[in-house]
């Protein structure tokens, strides 16, 4: 999954070692483009807009589950991005994860609040889509969720159930959180 981005500038992972056993129990990573690569992806979004017309908008029956679930949230995710950030420099917040052993003992906390300093000392706003586990934390820290997106799973996955976190109407939260310095000159 971190192919081709150890190393490169323009991404930042950072990881939690539990100091006993040497067990990995938390990361997150966080991606800045470069102006090439938003020019690049601005220039795709809309020749990709012109084809979408065309063909009319992509409906979720365009997908199957597995593994077409990942491919429509991502779709909706880069399309809102794409308007969010079209031209503008901005910092992604891409993964978040305590393992569940460590859950529960600041890990979480620590790592948004790490990547919001990367953030104002860049003077960029951060953009990220939480999960349902994610948001309190983001919102704790000064983001604000701006649109949302509700997957109701029993339309995509045969003998899901509702009424839980993981069966039933799952919200993907938009949130974005602005610097609280102005970018260095
Ligand atoms: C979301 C996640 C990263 C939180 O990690 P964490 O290391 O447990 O976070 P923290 O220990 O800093 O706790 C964060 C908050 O969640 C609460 N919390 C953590 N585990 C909890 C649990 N099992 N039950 C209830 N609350 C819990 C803490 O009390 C804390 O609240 P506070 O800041 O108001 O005190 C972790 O639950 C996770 O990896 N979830 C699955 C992946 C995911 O959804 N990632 C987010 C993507 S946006």
């Amino acid at each position: 999954m971190l192919e081709g981005q150890v190393g490169d500038p323009s991404w930042t992972h950072i990881k939690a070692i539990d100091k006993k056993t040497g067990e990995l129990a938390a990361w997150a990573s966080w991606n800045t483009l470069t102006d090439a690569e938003i020019r690049e992806r601005d220039e795709k979004a809309v020749a990709k807009k012109s084809v979408d017309v065309e063909k009319g908008e992509l409906g979720k029956g365009e997908f199957d589950f597995p593994p077409g679930l990942p491919m429509f949230v991502q779709a909706d995710t880069d399309s809102w991005l794409e308007r969010w950030t079209r031209g503008q420099r901005h910092v992604q917040c891409k993964a978040l994860f305590t393992d569940p052993l460590f859950q529960g003992q600041g890990m979480g906390n620590a790592l948004v609040e790490h990547g919001n300093r990367l953030a104002d000392a860049a003077g960029l706003p951060i953009f990220l889509q939480a999960s349902p586990y994610g948001y309190p934390i983001y919102e704790k820290h000064g983001f604000e969720t701006v649109q949302c997106l509700d997957v109701d799973l029993r339309e995509w996955a045969k003998g899901a159930r509702s009424g839980d976190k993981g069966f039933g109407n799952y919200r993907f939260r938009y949130m974005v959180r602005l610097p609280r310095t102005l970018p260095a000159s």
